[in-house]
């Protein structure tokens, strides 16, 4: 190597690693607050990437969420402050279990959310005989792919079975694979963002079959909430963290909202998940689809939860006998009308949105 190119990699690696190492020393200013999600979504891309955490003052851990029942568990035993999760979740721990967990708002009602098969299942019908993976045989997800498959007339335990594998990342990577981790073939899945996008990138050997879109089907959809436990709304130091963060993620779903940033939204994406441009712009798509995505219409622009979309997920769990922990007579149409300590809590939505009007934070106009 010339010396002039080792000076110049020198050079390179200066002005590259230096300012990464800067990033990573601990910032005294910021307040740690611990993330719990299945996915990384666009919102949480843009919030990342652009810097909308550290601008409300927030150092913010991502936590992979491996299942429902792992993740829940750490929101309610405080290993997580926050996590967004399918609203169906939060409506069974709360209606048949009791537990004391709100939604704080809604993100999306399930961008790109597909059932998704290997190669050697081209149609529904081929998933007669097989086993189909989920996150959890009694959750949301699972009751929208029985409902799906029933409207093609198969039904559960009859025509197919569930194998219990984990959350959708596993899933997709299972899918891809071909095998289960026990060593069984993988047939079908339900996948959402941005699983969906990045596997109809893959080469066609490996690119899986799209069988069914979810919206074509059941629309809305409530699906992926910001959820917490109903003490930490009301306490006075969880509580004022949390709307930090529903702040910068207020911000950031803005941002993505808006036309004029597209191109930066993109390379967010692209940076978060790190995939192609190509991929990125696919993915952005999903997030921002007016039915299904991050800036679907119902929520307002301010993570409002559509009531229909949490009729319909109420409505699928009733269907197959998700509602066992329910007593005779419980009022749903009541339950779900929002209030403070209900299932839905605005109290800390409404302090972001005003934290957000008041534009503590510039939003950038460049990235
Ligand atoms: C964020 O917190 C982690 C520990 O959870 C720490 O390692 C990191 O340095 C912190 N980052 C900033 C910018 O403070
Ligand atoms: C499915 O979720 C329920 C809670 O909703 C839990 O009780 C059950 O253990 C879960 N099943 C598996 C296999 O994880
Ligand atoms: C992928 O599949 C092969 C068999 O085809 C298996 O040996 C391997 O463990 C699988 N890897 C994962 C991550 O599932
Ligand atoms: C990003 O993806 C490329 C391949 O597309 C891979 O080589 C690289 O290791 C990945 N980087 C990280 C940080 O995962
Ligand atoms: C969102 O909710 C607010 C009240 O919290 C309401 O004023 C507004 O109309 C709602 N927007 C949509 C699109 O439903």
């Amino acid at each position: 190597m010339h010396h002039f190119q080792a000076f110049r990699v020198l050079y390179f690696l200066l002005a590259y690693l230096s300012p990464v190492r800067c990033a990573k020393a601990p910032n005294p200013a910021l307040t740690p607050l611990n993330y719990g999600a299945f996915t990384q979504t666009a919102t949480y891309s843009i919030a990342n990437q652009l810097g909308f955490f550290t601008a409300n003052g927030l150092n913010v851990t991502f936590l992979q969420i491996p299942n429902s029942p792992a993740g829940y568990a750490a929101l309610l035993n405080g290993q997580y402050d926050i996590l967004t999760g399918t609203i169906d979740n939060t409506v069974n721990f709360r209606f048949n279990q009791q537990k004391a967990l709100s939604v704080l708002g809604q993100l999306d009602q399930g961008p790109d959310l597909v059932i998704a098969s290997v190669h050697s299942v081209a149609s529904v019908q081929d998933l007669r005989g097989k086993t189909i993976m989920v996150d959890n045989a009694t959750s949301g997800y699972a009751y929208l792919l029985r409902k799906i498959l029933s409207l093609f007339g198969l039904v559960l335990g009859t025509d197919y079975t569930f194998q219990v594998v984990g959350a959708t990342p596993l899933r997709y990577q299972y899918l891809i694979n071909g095998t289960t981790p026990d060593g069984t073939p993988a047939y079908a899945t339900i996948l959402t963002y941005p699983f969906t996008a990045e596997g109809e990138a893959l080469p066609a050997d490996t690119r899986p079959n799209i069988l069914a879109r979810a919206s074509d089907f059941v629309n809305p959809f409530s699906s992926s909430a910001f959820t917490a436990t109903t003490a930490s709304i009301t306490d006075g130091i969880k509580g004022p963290l949390i709307t930090k963060f529903l702040t910068a993620m207020l911000e950031a779903n803005q941002y993505l909202a808006a036309p004029k940033h597209k191109s930066c939204a993109i390379g967010a994406i692209a940076a978060q998940l790190n995939i192609s441009t190509a991929v990125a712009t696919a993915e952005y798509a999903a997030a921002t689809d007016p039915e299904t995505g991050e800036t679907a219409l119902m929520q307002g622009g301010i993570f409002n939860v559509s009531r229909q979309g949490l009729l319909n997920v109420i409505d699928l769990r009733a269907q197959f006998g998700g509602f066992t922990g329910v007593p005779a007579g419980f009022n749903f149409a009541d339950a779900i009308v929002p209030g403070p300590g209900k299932l839905i809590d605005y109290t800390l939505r409404d302090q972001a949105v005003q934290a957000a009007a008041e534009g503590k934070v510039k939003i950038k106009g460049d990235c």
